[in-house]
């Protein structure tokens, strides 16, 4: 059977992201694995050249990992007509220009969120792309998530009843980078002028997990917070945090046809130590079970198997509520959810009848609309609503 080769210009991958997530996790495992099946039989075969500004370090990254082909000249690479995916996960605020210039080297893209600073940019690409009629990708990870997958489940087998709230809860302590004590995130993460902030950063996560597994997002209130106003980033040098580095939003879902609203939670902060079950859980009532996912895990609780707890502070708790829960199996082999979407992707890329893909770069604008209007509404200290884009489809995986 025949084997696809499959050309992949990869900017930014000596980043976090690029080289843990994207190169390392998905495209070598793929390419270790022998490829993406296809429905017809053939095999897709990634073979990647990495982008990117320091010759030594992607050099050092190729090698490791068996890539032979590196470039510093990322519109040489875009010339190449034998590589047809651009793919990047560089900084943020270049991304639009670049993505804009992969569209009009006649690529498809596939790319990292947000997928722009502003709603505009991120409009203007997710629009040329459709002109331009090349296949278009976001990275939307969290939906491939062990933990996601079960509430997804839940959620399809009726489990919930109708569902009534969700409490998300994300984050844990970042350090300030002192007392010899590196940060184990970027500095620039922490700053606004450098499109940091945890607002445009997991809000746009926010908005296609509420969107797929509980109903669109209607409107947003949103609070944010700067708690550590002072940093020590990569050199030792001391900065100041000028971007949000906890995030406290309210969100009003579509709960369906005549339904009320689903109420969302979300607590998103790199301020906080961790005394829960995972990185991020997500707590959702329905008026027939309840159920806390985290990354990986998820705990379920029926309507007939629910505690009936009696409020008495004078009497200590008799109930031991954490035992009053079921673990779900894991019934299935779980992949890492980046290269579960980087395998989706690479079918609909050479799948015509593929129609499952729905995680383009309108359903990204629809994340860096939820941003721009979470830190609107912080500014401005009101409740917005979350307008319908034109171009994007309904979401629901
Ligand atoms: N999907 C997720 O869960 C997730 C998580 C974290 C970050 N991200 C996104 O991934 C992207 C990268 O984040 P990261 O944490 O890996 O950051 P990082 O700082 O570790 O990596 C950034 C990469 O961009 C490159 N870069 C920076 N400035 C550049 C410039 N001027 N020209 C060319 N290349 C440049 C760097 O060399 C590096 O390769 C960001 O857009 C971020 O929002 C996504």
């Amino acid at each position: 059977m025949e084997t696809i080769r499959l050309g992949i210009i990869m900017n930014g991958v000596t980043g976090r992201m690029g080289t843990n997530q994207h190169l390392v996790r998905s495209i070598c495992a793929i390419r270790a694995q022998g490829g993406v099946a296809l429905a017809d039989g053939r095999r897709v075969m990634p073979d990647p050249i990495l982008v990117g500004r320091n010759a030594d370090k992607l050099a050092a990254l190729a090698t490791a990992h068996g890539v032979t082909r590196t470039s510093t000249n990322l519109d040489a690479a875009l010339a190449n007509p034998d590589d047809i995916l651009y793919f990047d996960a560089a900084s943020t605020g270049l991304r639009p220009e670049l993505i804009m210039k992969a569209i009009k080297a006649g690529k498809h893209v596939y790319t990292e969120k947000p997928t722009a600073p502003t709603l505009e940019q991120a409009l203007a690409i997710a629009q040329a792309a459709k002109a331009a009629g090349i296949k278009h990708g976001v990275v939307q990870d969290k939906l491939w998530l062990p933990g996601l997958l079960k509430l997804k489940m839940l959620r399809d087998s009726g489990f919930f009843g109708r569902i009534l709230s969700v409490r998300g809860e994300f984050g844990y302590w970042v350090f300030e980078g002192d007392w010899g004590q590196p940060a184990q995130r970027p500095s620039w993460n922490y700053r606004k002028e450098d499109d940091g902030g945890i607002i445009v950063d997991m809000l746009c996560h926010w908005r296609y997990v509420l969107d797929n597994l509980f109903g669109e997002v209607k409107s947003v209130a949103c609070l944010g917070a700067t708690h550590i106003p002072t940093r020590v980033d990569e050199s030792g040098k001391t900065y100041k945090a000028t971007a949000d580095d906890a995030a406290y939003a309210t969100f009003e879902l579509d709960g369906g046809a005549g339904q009320m609203p689903i109420i969302a939670q979300i607590n998103s902060s790199w301020t906080t130590r961790v005394r829960r079950d995972d990185l991020v859980t997500f707590h959702v009532d329905g008026t027939l079970g309840s159920a806390v996912a985290g990354l990986t895990d998820c705990w379920i609780q029926p309507r007939a198997a629910t505690p009936k707890p009696v409020w008495n502070p004078d009497v200590p708790q008799t109930i031991d509520f954490f035992a009053t829960w079921q673990q779900m199996p894991s019934n299935m082999v779980y992949d890492n959810a980046f290269k579960v979407e980087w395998e989706l992707f690479i079918r609909h890329l050479f799948d015509d009848t593929s129609t499952s893909f729905a995680w383009d770069l309108f359903a990204g604008a629809k994340g860096v609309q939820l941003a721009e209007l979470g830190l609107k509404s912080w500014a401005e200290r009101r409740t917005l609503d979350v307008p319908p884009l034109a171009g994007a489809k309904p979401a629901r995986s």
